[in-house]
């Protein structure tokens, strides 16, 4: 096997119910949806997804549970070419996790995730799969899972040199960068607040922070508007994503991260590795729903081939 191009993928599976609606409700608002679809989705499942649709061999490990959801999600991700045997299968009373979505006209959403089988992922069921992340050129995280049990996973990477990628999302304040070594970590905006203590995103603050920690690379998603790439002793570098027609953004950062890690595996400069991403986020807010709208490599390096000021980049 080609480990340069393993990537092992600790996190959740849901089933995502999208819901259509004119407006995001208020507090205390009954509102009808236009229209309701489902998806598989779940951020870490998301991400294993766009990092074997760029072209590389992914592992998932995680937690669904033992009814009819659970076992077409795994003949699904068995189609996409991933290793599900390290997907652990819990008894009858614990469900898949699913994830109700609102997505508005505007495009915005809001999301409810009720984690059922997610929940079970233990530090335990890590261990036993710990071979997978032992052997993988990148870890990837995101906390839609237990906390101690993403620590376990990072420490098993650290020990056996895989280079670690977090997503940390949704944000905990819980989550302490200063407990974790990890290689890279990806934010939007809101998280980069909160994990960096900066109100002001700026470049100056930013290098730094980064200085006095143990990150490689600091990667500030923004939406339409250019990634921040932080790194120490390197001026901070804008990257903006192609531009398209954004119809649901839901999935575009675990399109993101999917893409990204790809392009580490596969030894890019972190300049590519977030053209890529930022490709693969903007290609996903194309179409609606979460995996769905998940772009393969030809896709992006077309939206990139369009656009070309990151040609040069591919
Ligand atoms: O990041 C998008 C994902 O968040 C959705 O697929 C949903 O399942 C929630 O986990």
């Amino acid at each position: 096997m080609d480990y340069s191009r393993q990537i092992s993928v600790v996190g959740s599976l849901n089933l995502d119910f999208i819901h259509n609606v004119d407006h995001l409700p208020q507090p205390g608002e009954t509102i009808t949806a236009r229209s309701l679809k489902t998806d598989f989705g779940g951020k870490g499942a998301n991400q294993a997804i766009a990092a074997a649709r760029a072209g590389a061999s992914v592992t998932l490990i995680g937690a669904l549970g033992a009814d009819s959801h659970g076992e077409r999600y795994r003949a699904f991700l068995t189609s996409e070419g991933i290793l599900t045997s390290s997907i652990t299968e819990l008894d009858d009373t614990t469900p898949t996790g699913s994830a109700c979505i609102l997505v508005s006209n505007e495009g915005e959403n809001c999301i409810i995730v009720t984690p059922g089988a997610n929940g079970c992922l233990s530090p335990a069921i890590i261990e036993s799969h710990a071979h997978h992340i032992q052997n993988a050129n990148i870890l990837l995280l995101q906390l839609e899972i237990p906390l101690e049990t993403a620590q376990r996973a990072a420490v098993i990477a650290r020990q056996a040199n895989t280079r670690i990628i977090i997503n940390p999302s949704p944000w905990t304040d819980s989550f302490k960068l200063s407990e974790w070594e990890v290689d890279y970590a990806i934010v939007n905006e809101s998280e980069a607040r909160s994990l960096t203590g900066i109100e002001e995103l700026s470049e100056s603050r930013l290098n730094i922070w980064i200085q006095s920690h143990k990150l490689n690379a600091l990667v500030i998603t923004q939406g339409a508007r250019p990634t921040l790439l932080i790194r120490k002793n390197v001026p901070a570098l804008k990257i903006p994503p192609p531009k398209v027609q954004a119809v649901d953004t839901v999935g575009a950062g675990d399109s993101f991260a999917g893409h990204f890690a790809h392009a580490i595996a596969e030894g890019c400069p972190l300049e590519v590795a977030v053209r890529r991403g930022n490709a693969a986020g903007a290609a996903a807010t194309q179409k609606a729903g979460a995996q769905n709208a998940i772009p393969n490599r030809t896709e992006i390096f077309e939206l990139l081939d369009a656009n070309s000021a990151s040609k040069l980049y591919q």
